[in-house]
């Protein structure tokens, strides 16, 4: 009994060290995570946000509330204010939130989920404003819009000559929808945000679990009628980002619904995910492309990828298999190849991402939503640990 209670007393002694250790760590890699963004944080004129850097001419690509990227900077800024509770962060998000008024009523966009929900979400759920919750509910009245019936699923573009695009990113817009029905008890923005999930995994997924990036549907029939890619390689590669946007999806729709297909969904695209994770544990931007190891590597498809493994580790039955992975990726993304300090990457965090390699824009450069899914995953992180 004795030796039992010096065990016990030894193994508690051990954790609380380890515990307080990983505290710390934790608050150091917070207050150098303030002091870069800070840096960035000077640069932002009054109506604009920033998505990139550095652009062709080596400075920033500034955006404005019709950019689909808008509302990662005060995402990030709001998950700044709880890491450090710093008032500086509490008004920078505040100021980059507010400055995207309108963005609700915008009917030609698909990203509403990203625009509204990473800055208007985070802002209500930080500080329970009932202001900013309208804002929510509004864009996705907004964003339902864009759902046709005989689809079965919301449009994704509106520019090029397909009939009905659908990339499979828009699998990220379907939380807001699962948000609003909860929020307001009317279902049918959960009912869109079912549908769009169900008809997205029959049609985008191939036999191996990986996702192709644009289904094009017929509008009389319904029916899936080109299968290509826009942003990635070939129309038969697996581009890093797309699978990641679907992972996170397919996750997030089952801790929202409890649906056995999703959670199926959920593990068999992280497994894909995870077999094709490089050594580094930092994705190449994508999977296909012949010139690996010497290809561009996208850091924002391992962010997001983290963000979502934390959140699938909590709800599987594999959840120790997840949970390493996650861990391993943040370790990566944590270190010197991947973040950058000191005020370099333009004040960014994340370095090395790609946004759109086939029009040479954004690659290999600091993008806003690497930073966001970074930041989320930590946080994801530091819940898990307590
Ligand atoms: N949704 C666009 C992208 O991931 O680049």
């Amino acid at each position: 009994m004795k030796i039992f209670i010096i065990l016990l007393a030894v193994i508690g002694f051990y954790s609380c060290s380890v515990n307080k250790e990983i505290q710390t760590d934790f608050s150091e890699l917070t207050s150098e995570l303030s002091e870069q963004m800070k840096v960035l944080v000077r640069e932002i004129p009054d109506d604009k946000v920033p998505r990139s850097y550095p652009d062709e001419n080596g400075g920033y690509w500034m955006v404005g509330n019709n950019d689909w990227t808008c509302g990662f900077p005060a995402g990030s800024f709001w998950f700044l204010y709880e890491f450090t509770n710093d008032e500086f962060w509490k008004n920078t998000a505040l100021e980059n939130t507010v400055k995207l008024e309108g963005v609700q009523y915008r009917t030609n966009t698909h990203d509403l989920g990203f625009m509204v929900f990473c800055s208007y979400g985070n802002a209500y759920r930080i500080t329970g404003n009932e202001q900013y919750k309208e804002v929510i509910i509004e864009a996705s009245e907004t964003l339902i819009e864009r759902f046709n019936p005989i689809t079965g699923v919301i449009r994704s573009w509106d520019f090029g000559t397909w009939q009905y695009p659908v990339i499979v990113d828009n699998m990220m817009n379907l939380e807001m929808l699962f948000w609003a029905s909860e929020e307001t008890g009317d279902e049918k923005f959960r009912k869109v945000a079912l549908s769009h999930a169900d008809v997205t995994l029959e049609n985008h997924y191939r036999d191996d679990w990986s996702s192709v990036h644009v289904v094009d549907y017929d509008t009389l029939t319904g029916e899936p009628v080109i299968k290509q890619t826009h942003q990635g390689l070939s129309d038969e590669s697996a581009w890093a980002r797309g699978q990641a946007w679907g992972f996170y999806g397919y996750t997030m729709c089952y801790r929202e619904t409890g649906d056995e297909r999703y959670l199926e969904a959920a593990e068999n695209i992280g497994n894909f995910l995870l077999e094709n994770l490089p050594e580094d544990n930092v994705f190449f931007w994508d999977f296909n492309d012949p010139n690996i190891p010497d290809a561009p590597r996208d850091a924002s498809a391992a962010a997001i990828t983290a963000s979502a493994l934390y959140d699938l580790s909590t709800l599987s039955d594999q959840g120790d298999t997840w949970l390493k992975a996650a861990n391993q990726i943040m370790e990566s993304l944590t270190s010197d190849k991947y973040r950058a300090t000191g005020g370099s990457n333009g004040g960014f965090i994340v370095k090395h991402s790609v946004g759109n390699l086939p029009s040479s824009s954004e690659v290999d450069v600091a993008i806003n939503y690497a930073d966001y899914y970074y930041l989320e995953a930590l946080k994801r992180q530091q819940e898990l640990l307590k």
